[in-house]
């Protein structure tokens, strides 16, 4: 029996068939038995919300572009995580509303974190309607999906002004999109990763820049942050 987390295997015959388990169950139980790391009993998101040569640069990059708004911005925070990350954001937005899928990590994050323009919600960006706002944030959350999952998020991008989108990526030339089952893992191990721009994804946008880009020691691949600006 596979002690694999986000699969179940049923037996018919001989034959082995692969389910996955639902992404919110997957989700909460990467976070039960911290198999992103952390200390047992705690919410961790993993190295890449946490290394400090990942981090630092990412809050200047994204600090600077909302920063730069006449209008302090909503931001909408897709699959917020721990929350290391976005409690260094929440200061240059007029309101940040950050959700998740697993509710455990959202009850402990209201506590965890309070302010007076900031709202948190467990809700599952690929299933519920998403809250309106002027930017959404996307960080090391599509990379986890699988392309049906990411396909439905993709519809609802077209209701924000701009798309920060940070992905996992070889550093290599690599065919995007592979398909993978929506849980822990992501799809640099078949060499490929998430490019929103190109099939079946397609995502039209009127202007694309990369504003961040990471190698750190500890992981192999890149971390690449790129804003999108689609209305
Ligand atoms: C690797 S963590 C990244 C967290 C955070 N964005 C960061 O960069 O620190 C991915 C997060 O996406 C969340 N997530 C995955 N699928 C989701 C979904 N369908 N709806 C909402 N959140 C989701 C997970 O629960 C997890 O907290």
């Amino acid at each position: 029996m596979s002690d694999d987390p986000v699969l179940i295997f049923s037996m018919t015959k001989n034959k082995k068939a692969k389910k996955p388990w639902p992404t919110k169950d997957a989700m909460a139980q990467i976070y039960e038995k911290n198999l992103w790391g952390g200390e047992e009993s705690e919410y961790y998101s993993g190295l890449g919300s946490h290394h400090p040569e990942v981090v630092n640069p990412y809050i200047a990059a994204v600090s600077a572009f909302l920063k730069d708004f006449e209008t302090p911005p909503v931001v909408c925070d897709l699959g917020c995580g721990d929350f290391n990350i976005g409690k260094e954001l929440v200061k240059y937005s007029k309101k940040y509303i950050a959700l998740d899928i697993v509710p455990g990590l959202i009850a402990y994050n209201k506590k965890a974190f309070q302010a007076d323009n900031l709202e948190f919600h467990a809700l599952d960006i690929t299933t519920d309607e998403l809250p309106s706002g002027d930017c959404a944030i996307l960080r090391q959350v599509l990379q986890h999906l699988s392309n049906a999952e990411i396909k439905s998020v993709v519809e609802k991008l077209y209701n924000y002004k701009y798309v920060i989108l940070t992905e996992h990526l070889p550093e290599e030339d690599f065919e995007p999109n592979k398909d993978i089952i929506s849980g822990q893992g992501i799809r640099l191990k078949k060499q490929s990763g998430v490019k929103l721009l190109a099939s079946p994804f397609n995502l039209k946008v009127k202007e694309e820049k990369q504003i961040l880009s990471v190698k750190s020691p500890g992981f192999k691949g890149v971390l690449e942050t790129t804003l999108y600006q689609i209305n």
